[in-house]
C-alpha cells in the first residue's frame, strides 16, 4: 500500500475548524489518481499532509512508514510540486541546477553530483522538452517553462510516489500531455504512485486509473473517474457542468 490515512484531519495553526476531515484513503502502488474539487475544497491540504509538511489527527501512514515519524525520509523518496511557487527574477540558479536539487536527497549534503546525476538530469529535461533552457537562469523563463523545470526536479528525483498540485495551470495542451504520458509511463515501468490535484477537470490524465473527489474537506467520491463524474456528490459540488475529457 502506497497510502493509508484513517480518520484523518488537519487543522491550520491558529484555526478551530478543521481544513480537511475525517479523511479515509488507501492508494495501492502504481495507481494513478486525479484529486479534483472546487476551490477551498482541501486538495493542497491533503497533499501537505500525506507529504507531513501538515500535522495531522489519524494515521498517515505513507510508502509503509508514519509520516508523524519518518515525515523526512518519506519526503525524500517523493517528488512534489507545489501549487504555488514564486521565483525571483534574479536568482542566480539555472534551470539544471533546479532540477539537479531534485536529486541533493540521493546525492547526499556538500557531495558533488556524478556523472549519472547530471544524466538523469538532462534526460528528464529533454523528455520534457526544456533541454534547451538548462544554461538559462530560472527566473528569466516564463511561467510555463518554470512549471516544467519544478516538474522536471520532481521527476529527476526517481521518487516512488509523485504528488503534484495543479501541474497543468500554465501548461499548454501538448506539454500537458506529455506530461501526462510522462507520470503514465513511470507508473507502467516503475509502478510510481501519483497524486495528481486539478481543478481543471478537462485536465485530468486521460490515464487516471481513478479520481477522488474532496469538497469542504470531506471525501465525498472515491472511484472510478466516469463513476464520479456521475455522482451526486460530483454534481453538489460542481452542479451541472459538462465535463470533456481529452
Ligand atoms: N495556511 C492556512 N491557514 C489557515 N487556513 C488555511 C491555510 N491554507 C488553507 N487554508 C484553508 O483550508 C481550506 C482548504 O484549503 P486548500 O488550500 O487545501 O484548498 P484547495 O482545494 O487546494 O483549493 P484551490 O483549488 O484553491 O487550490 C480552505 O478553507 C482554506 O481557507
Ligand atoms: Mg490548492
Amino acid at each position: 500500500m502506497a497510502i493509508r490515512l484513517e480518520d484523518v484531519s488537519t487543522t491550520y495553526e491558529g484555526e478551530k475548524r478543521p481544513a480537511i476531515r475525517d479523511i479515509n484513503l488507501k492508494v495501492r502502488s502504481g495507481e494513478l489518481i486525479a484529486v479534483i474539487g472546487p476551490n477551498g475544497a482541501g486538495k493542497t491540504t491533503l497533499l501537505e499532509t500525506i507529504n507531513g509538511l501538515l500535522r495531522s489527527e489519524g494515521l498517515v501512514e505513507v510508502l509503509g512508514l508514519d509520516v508523524r515519524k519518518y515525515g523526512r525520509e518519506v519526503r525524500r523518496r517523493t517528488g512534489y510540486v507545489p501549487q504555488d511557487f514564486m521565483v525571483p527574477s534574479d536568482t542566480p540558479f539555472l534551470a539544471k541546477d533546479i532540477v539537479m536539487m531534485g536529486r541533493v536527497g540521493r546525492i547526499g549534503l556538500l557531495k558533488p553530483p556524478s556523472k549519472r546525476d547530471w544524466e538523469v538530469v538532462m534526460a528528464v529535461m529533454e523528455q520534457l522538452g526544456i533541454a534547451d533552457l538548462a544554461d538559462r537562469p530560472v527566473g528569466k523563463l516564463s511561467g510555463g517553462q518554470q512549471q516544467k523545470v519544478m516538474i522536471a526536479r520532481a521527476l529527476a528525483k526517481e521518487p516512488e510516489l509523485l504528488l503534484l498540485d495543479e501541474p497543468f495551470s500554465s501548461l499548454d495542451a501538448r506539454s500537458r500531455e506529455t506530461v501526462c504520458r510522462l507520470i503514465a509511463d513511470l507508473r507502467d515501468d516503475r509502478s510510481v504512485t501519483a497524486l495528481v490535484v486539478t481543478h481543471d477537470l478537462s485536465a485530468m490524465p486521460e490515464e487516471c486509473d481513478r479520481a477522488v473527489l474532496l469538497n469542504g474537506g470531506r471525501i465525498t467520491a472515491d472511484g472510478e473517474p466516469e463513476e464520479v463524474f456521475r455522482s451526486e456528490a460530483f454534481l453538489r459540488a460542481y452542479g451541472h457542468i459538462k465535463v470533456v475529457r481529452p
